[in-house]
């Protein structure tokens, strides 16, 4: 259905939503199931596996579904491409390594970290080549932080259009990583007086680029090896990465392998012909470096329907790349009631922060919304009020509010509502 078929057919729609969703009281039991209906399986007369079955674990067979996808039409190649975080099928507010979304321009490279090599040169007082061991020996911390990219729901700016948060918000995760804060590094190589802007490079074939003001760097950078405990994963730039908290992924250089510093933005290719904002009247945002306050209903969803009516759980994550997300309120009318979600802690800076809203459902069709609003007091805004200010040509940074249609099936749409 295109996008103004779906808002047609939701005007009508809407008359036949008859406030239909309550909130839930406290202690609301769900139904059980019968004795009868247990039965003893194989499981519990045989054997089970050994201990080193797995050296690596990896999730029961019966989690198999939960995987990251691509929209395969998306990019002319799977090498320079994106596959998508799967949010409506996780739960807390950390990404496991093996489901973050992976976005590269060149394929993933695969870096031998013997042979990795971290080179800071430019407007430095010594120029300094690193290995992975003189890395490990710096003083190193722990953070977590949310990466989003600037495409995340960028198919959406125009309507409706992608059937599932996975597609519409799954280019997100949020890890701990651990590293050298890059400040360390840079005053390992002196700073000159005149540095105002860093080049970090990956190791790729597209040889990665961005420019990222000196300030940032010395803010809260990273130069991460680990996430989650574990080595960064090849897609994820290993064996090491830059961390650029709050701000939009393209800038998070994996592979990483050198730092150049200069006085000017670098003005790559990249940076002019992507990543901008191309406005209505052709003029472009550049350098619009903080991703806004955003968040998405996980549950219920396109992937994820409503199976029962009565009690339920509605969930999902918010973020901001200006600090904590402090409110986060949820309609189940399309807008005419709203009420504040609980934050299920912990709510950390810059990082995916996990909402819930039980509620009783009795059947009737809702429109779900959700609007996280952070410790700047930014409210999130509805994709209509983005497109009055940035017109209809932008791909990157929509943050708009997303509407799953739930219909009396349980099964869910992507929509807008006007
Ligand atoms: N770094 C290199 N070297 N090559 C790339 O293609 N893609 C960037 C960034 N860093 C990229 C890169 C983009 S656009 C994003 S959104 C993030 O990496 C994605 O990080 P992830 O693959 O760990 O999710
Ligand atoms: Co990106």
């Amino acid at each position: 259905m295109t996008s103004s078929g779906r808002r047609g057919f939701l005007k009508g729609g809407l008359a036949a939503l008859g406030g239909g969703a309550l909130l839930a009281s406290a202690g609301k039991s769900v139904m059980a199931g019968k004795a009868s209906d247990i039965r003893i399986e194989d499981w519990n007369r045989d054997l089970g596996g050994a201990v080193i079955d797995n050296p690596y674990g990896v999730p029961s067979e019966f989690e198999s579904h939960v995987v990251r996808r691509n929209v395969e039409w998306l990019t002319v190649t799977q090498e320079s491409s994106v596959s998508f975080t799967p949010l409506h099928e996780l739960d807390g507010f950390i990404t496991p390594n093996g489901l973050c979304f992976e976005r590269h321009h060149g394929g993933v490279a695969e870096v031998d970290p013997a042979a990795h090599r971290l080179m800071i040169n430019g407007l430095v007082d010594k120029p300094l080549v690193f290995t992975m061991e003189d890395l490990k020996r710096f003083p190193r911390v722990n953070r977590f932080a949310f990466l989003e990219c600037a495409a995340n729901s960028g198919m959406e700016w125009r309507g409706a259009q992608l059937n599932g948060c996975q597609f519409t918000h799954g280019m997100v995760h949020c890890v701990q990583y651990t590293g050298v804060p890059l400040k360390l590094l840079l005053e390992e190589a002196g700073l000159k007086g005149n540095a105002k802007w860093l080049m970090p490079e990956g190791a790729d074939s597209a040889g990665m680029n961005r420019s990222v003001p000196i300030e940032k760097a010395l803010e809260d950078c990273i130069v991460a090896y680990k996430m989650n405990g574990e080595a960064l994963r090849p897609e994820q730039g290993y064996p090491l990465r830059l961390v650029v908290p709050g701000w939009e992924g393209n800038m998070w250089v994996k592979w990483l392998r050198r730092i150049e510093v200069g006085d000017k933005p670098w003005h790559t290719r990249e940076e002019t012909s992507k990543y901008t904002d191309l406005m209505e009247d052709g003029s472009s945002r550049r350098f619009t470096w903080i991703m806004d306050a955003k968040s998405v209903v996980t549950n219920p969803s396109p992937q994820s329907p409503l199976t029962a009516k009565g009690h339920n759980i509605l969930s999902g994550l918010a973020w901001s790349g200006r600090g904590k997300v402090t409110r986060v309120d949820v309609t189940l009318d399309g807008g005419k009631n709203w009420h504040r979600a609980e934050l299920s802690g912990p709510v950390l800076d810059k990082c995916l922060t996990r909402f819930y809203l039980p509620f009783e459902w009795n059947g009737d069709p809702l429109l779900i919304q959700s609007r996280a609003i952070d410790e700047t007091g930014y409210i999130q805004p509805t994709k209509d009020e983005l497109r009055k200010v940035r017109g209809l040509n932008s791909i990157y940074h929509n943050n708009g509010i997303q509407t799953w249609h739930v219909q009396s099936s349980g099964e869910a749409e992507n929509v807008e509502i006007s």
